[in-house]
């Protein structure tokens, strides 16, 4: 299924609505102009989609309050588009409840939802200026100061200047900041927003991002943002949802769940992780020993699985220092202080200097390469492909997950271990 347009608008180009759903909501949204703007926390309720005997969407159980940015995060797949459809009313859920501001909406006409997408194709229209383009919904319904309404979003989204375009005279981002501004001058109690950046390049995105963000905190609405993209859900999402295979692995705000992931696939997924396999073999009120394959290293308490043997010791690449073997530590430094957990008798495999950091591949006794990242604060090579090294990090940022949890992460983080 390809991310449908499913705009308040009618379909201006070249993509055709499939279902009966997206095409009575393409030719009919404009006309909900007597709903009232319900407005209120957006609840999912074991929300289910099931295309035959494959799940799509397992029992989510969510609650997006009024107001935040919200981002589900998840590999291709894992049933984003499919979770965004059933709150738009294009697919229907085959259990659970969807509420806005505790009115049931689940079974509510697509047109009759107080909600607006922004898909990744814009789908404006060709022939109609930018000013043109963001009125047509309110004029379809027949909306009072529409020139005031529309003069406000554009200034918003800082098209005024391009009000007399046409869309073929705009670049991709001023394209999507039109389909932006279409969308919120219904003001939806719920805009969704489906990989909304993805024709972008690099710097387009991050500068959109910064935007988006500006903008929904202007206008106050609930954004629930889809994207597959980590950095982009951290850098714009209040809350982040970690999806995988339907279910949600791990919500919360993005430092907490960079800073504890909760399974191995969280770990992986946001960020960067080393996951060393290993045992616990003592625990007090504060922290926990736990056996490397060689060494030991600490693990507070409240970052170790209760009840568990076997954990993945993880720390993220960043908070990792390398110190040069039989030395202090790089120039101005003091060799790792006693709290810090270490694993010495590594052996630096690869430095690849990326600008603002270097990383390095630093292989420890047991075989594993763990990565490493470097600031370049004073410049970069002060480890070089076969220095030995320990490495050295914090104990506060040590984490452990179950390693019985997820046997699919396991095989993975395994392969690492090996390769
Ligand atoms: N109409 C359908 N019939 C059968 N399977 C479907 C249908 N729509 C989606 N699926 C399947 O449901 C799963 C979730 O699809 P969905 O489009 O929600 O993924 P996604 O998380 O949005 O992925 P992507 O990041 O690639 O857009 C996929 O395995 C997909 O093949
Ligand atoms: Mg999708």
């Amino acid at each position: 299924m390809t991310d449908a347009v499913t705009e308040s608008m009618a379909e201006p180009t070249a993509r055709v609505a499939t279902s009966p759903a997206e095409q009575q909501t393409a030719a009919r949204r404009p006309d909900r102009a007597g709903s009232p703007e319900a407005s209120g926390d957006l609840e999912l309720v074991s929300l289910t989609k099931r295309f035959g005997p494959f799940t799509a969407v397992e029992s989510l159980d969510l609650t997006i309050p009024q107001g935040s940015f919200f981002a589900l995060l998840g590999p291709s797949g894992c049933g984003k588009t499919t979770t965004l459809r059933m709150v738009a009313g294009l697919e229907q859920p085959t259990v659970g409840q969807i509420r806005i501001g505790g009115e049931d909406i689940t079974y509510a006409k697509p047109y009759r939802r107080p909600v607006n997408t922004v898909f990744q194709s814009y789908a404006l229209f060709p022939h109609l200026s930018v000013w043109e383009n963001v009125a047509f919904g309110l004029k379809r319904r027949r909306a009072e100061g529409v020139d005031r309404q529309v003069g406000e979003v554009l200034e918003l989204t800082e098209l005024q200047a391009l009000a007399k375009r046409k869309p073929g005279q705009l670049s991709g981002g001023q394209q999507q900041r039109v389909a932006l501004a279409r969308a919120i001058v219904n003001k939806p109690a719920v805009l969704l927003l489906d990989e909304p950046l993805g024709a972008l390049d690099l710097k387009l995105r991050r500068q959109m991002q910064v935007e988006l963000k500006r903008i929904q905190t202007e206008v106050g609405l609930t954004f629930v943002h889809v994207t597959h993209d980590q950095e982009e859900a951290m850098t714009m999402a209040d809350t982040i949802a970690v999806m995988n295979a339907g279910r949600i692995e791990q919500l919360g705000a993005p430092a907490e769940l960079y800073e504890n992931p909760a399974t191995t696939f969280a770990a992986n997924f946001l960020g960067q992780s080393n996951l060393i396999r290993a045992t616990v073999r003592q625990r007090d009120a504060d922290h926990a020993a736990v056996a490397l394959p060689a060494g030991t290293v600490r693990v507070p308490a409240g970052r170790l699985p209760a009840g568990v043997d076997e954990v993945w010791v993880g720390v993220r690449p960043e908070k990792i220092s390398l110190y040069r073997e039989g030395e202090t530590g790089p120039a101005g430094s003091v060799a790792p202080a006693a709290g810090l957990n270490r694993i010495d008798g590594g052996i630096v495999t690869d430095a690849s200097f990326m600008g603002v950091s270097t990383q390095y591949l630093v292989r420890t006794p047991w075989g594993q390469e763990l990565t490493v990242f470097e600031q370049n604060r004073d410049g970069s090579g002060i480890h070089a492909p076969g220095d030995r090294v320990s490495l050295a990090f914090g104990t506060g940022h040590t984490f452990a997950l179950d390693a019985g949890q997820d046997a699919e992460a396991g095989i993975e983080a395994d392969s690492e271990l090996t390769g």
